[in-house]
């Protein structure tokens, strides 16, 4: 079981395999989405608008750290992709991993 460590939060949780960094922080308490995602979150299905639930990774590999983008990743939020950042709802640590939730 891979844990998942809130850098900003300074919050340590363990997932099951196969759980997102979002499952991750909901049972940390942590509130992701920002701006309008935050006042229409979509619970983790990946269209949340504007920042939705973006989080940068810390890791040696981050590409190896977690799953491979998704389409929602690669086809509606290219912008985060390209800075780097992940939706927290579509990638699943393979290995423990730090998470900065404020990038
Ligand atoms: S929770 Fe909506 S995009 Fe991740």
């Amino acid at each position: 079981m891979p844990k998942v460590s809130f850098e900003m939060e300074s919050v340590t949780v363990e997932i099951p395999e196969g759980q997102t960094i979002w499952h991750a922080a909901k049972q940390a308490g942590i509130v992701l989405q920002r701006g309008f995602a935050a006042a229409s979150p979509c619970n983790g299905k990946g269209f949340c608008s504007g920042m939705a639930c973006a989080v940068f990774l810390r890791a040696p590999d981050p590409a190896a750290a977690v799953s491979p983008p998704t389409w929602k990743e690669r086809v509606l939020h290219r912008k985060l992709l390209k800075n780097r950042k992940r939706l927290a709802c579509q990638c699943a640590p393979k290995r423990d991993l730090t998470v900065v939730t404020m990038p």
